[in-house]
């Protein structure tokens, strides 16, 4: 039994969960009318949306290093990198809408009667759908990889 890879995986386990949370939350938050006090809470969702991802990436790293396989099976395993290549594409799909949430935020503090422009809250809409649907093969492919597929 190995105390550090359990407690990474652990970790790793309530980051992903959490990770997907957020995206739940942004998917259920762009509805038609935004008001400001929405457009905040996006905002503040959002950056939390960056501090997990970072704390995944560093949590993943360390499993990579230090679990119970070894590093060798996972840079040697075309799934894992299928799987860093799904977390990477969110990781990009994400760029816009975060973009766009500090943009509504901040031009709904300087002007009360802001509203978000449809053209943008549709093409933000259509980012994080895609995003919900790339991060949703994330799991797959961790499954695989985990039980031997691709190495
Ligand atoms: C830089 C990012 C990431 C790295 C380096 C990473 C790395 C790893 C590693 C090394 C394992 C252990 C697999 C094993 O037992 O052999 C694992 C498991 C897992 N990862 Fe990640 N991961 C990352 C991001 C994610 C994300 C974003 C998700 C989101 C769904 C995710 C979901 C999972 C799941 C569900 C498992 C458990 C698989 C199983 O035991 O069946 N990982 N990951």
């Amino acid at each position: 039994m190995d105390t550090t890879d359990l407690v990474l995986a652990i970790l790793h386990h309530v980051l992903v969960f959490s990770l997907a949370g957020i995206i739940g939350a942004e998917f259920v938050l762009i509805r038609g009318d935004m008001p400001a006090a929405t457009l905040k809470r996006l905002a503040g969702i959002d950056r939390h949306y960056g501090i997990i991802a970072a704390l995944i990436i560093i949590v993943g790293i360390g499993r990579v290093v230090w679990g119970l396989k070894g590093w060798e099976f996972y840079v040697h395993n075309w799934v894992f990198w299928a799987k860093m290549a799904a977390f990477g594409i969110v990781g990009l799909l994400s760029i816009v809408p975060t973009v766009r949430f500090i943009s509504w935020n901040r031009q709904a503090r300087a002007n009360p009667s802001f509203g978000v422009p449809s053209s943008e809250l549709a093409s933000v809409k259509t980012f994080i759908r895609a995003e919900a649907f790339v991060f949703l093969l994330i799991p797959v492919f961790a499954a695989a990889m985990a039980r031997g597929y691709g190495y």
